[in-house]
């Protein structure tokens, strides 16, 4: 059981993270699919507009709450993300919010404040997350059924689709948790797997979303991709320190390579179809898995 101290911390931080992911896959849902299927780009906005009221919240209950790691860690904005969001944003012609990444950059953290008596708010904005990200599932999940059945077109990969269930639902799983009062029990493999397997992906992504020119990029890309494969398909048998360890250092480099890309995107020095929001958005989830990769290895 966490006390109300950490259920307070843990959740702003949960969530301060993961609706900034929710909306940043709605963003990517709404832009990349076909004028002929209008009610579902409404239904993306919609969606996404909804996790942008819930994190103005979260950010404002957050300040003086989180801790330094997760301040430090680059997981909640990076220092490219404000950058990337102004180019998408034009290179699209949808809006963004861009006020809540000031905010998000202007938070702070202090160890002395007393979060305690913001219990119920934060039990409040895990509930509402949670009904957001149920029915944030749901049409992800009726997407992917007619992308599968060639019933409509959207310019992302059906992996990516399933990719984007996986992470809302792992959220929801901790939401869950949360409101029982702790933290999904876990095995260390169930929770390093998930993560190899998320960083793999997002290796697999960007190799095929990378111009063919761009053939030293693709080569690391897939290199890394090999590397989280391998990783998962050890867990079991490795000893845990050293998956551990292993996890943490191709995590290092996957995160120093996903960080030039963006900066590399942002100045258009970098042929591909990734927008910079993705680069950043796939940066912040190899930072946030570095965070607890530290935790675990404390
Ligand atoms: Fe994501
Ligand atoms: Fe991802």
């Amino acid at each position: 059981m966490l006390s109300r101290e950490e259920f307070v911390r843990v959740s702003l931080e949960i969530n301060l993270f993961f609706q900034r992911i929710m909306k940043e896959h709605l963003f990517f849902l709404e832009t990349n699919l076909q004028p002929v299927v209008p009610g579902y780009i409404t239904e993306a906005r919609g969606l996404r507009l909804s996790y942008d009221r819930l994190l103005s919240e979260t950010v404002y209950y957050s300040n003086g709450v989180i801790s330094e790691e997760a301040l430090k860690s680059n997981e909640i904005v990076t220092p490219y993300t404000l950058e990337a969001e102004e180019i998408s944003s034009n290179l699209t012609g949808r809006s963004i919010n861009t006020r809540i990444t000031r905010a998000e950059q202007g938070l702070v953290s202090n160890p002395n404040y007393n979060c305690g008596e913001w219990f119920n708010i934060a039990s409040y904005i895990n509930s509402r997350s949670l009904s957001l990200v149920t029915e944030t599932i749901g049409f992800k999940k009726r997407l992917l059924s007619l992308v599968n059945s060639c019933r409509i077109f959207i310019s992302l990969y059906p992996e990516m689709l399933k990719h984007l269930i996986q992470e809302a639902e792992y959220y929801s799983e901790i939401l869950n948790s949360l409101q029982k009062g702790s933290l999904p029990r876990k095995t260390l493999c169930e929770e390093l797997n998930f993560w190899n397997y998320i960083m793999r992906e997002h290796a697999q992504f960007i190799d095929g979303m990378l111009d063919p020119s761009e053939a030293a990029l693709k080569e690391t890309a897939e290199t890394a991709a090999k590397k989280f494969e391998k990783l998962v398909e050890e867990c079991i048998k490795a000893a845990e320190s050293k998956i551990k360890q292993d996890s943490l250092r191709a995590t290092e480099e996957i995160k120093n390579y996903k960080a030039a890309a963006t900066m590399g995107l942002i100045k258009c020095e970098i042929k591909s179809i990734i927008p910079p929001l993705l680069a950043d958005h796939v940066l912040r989830e190899a930072n946030h898995y570095l965070r607890l990769l530290r935790m675990l290895n404390k």
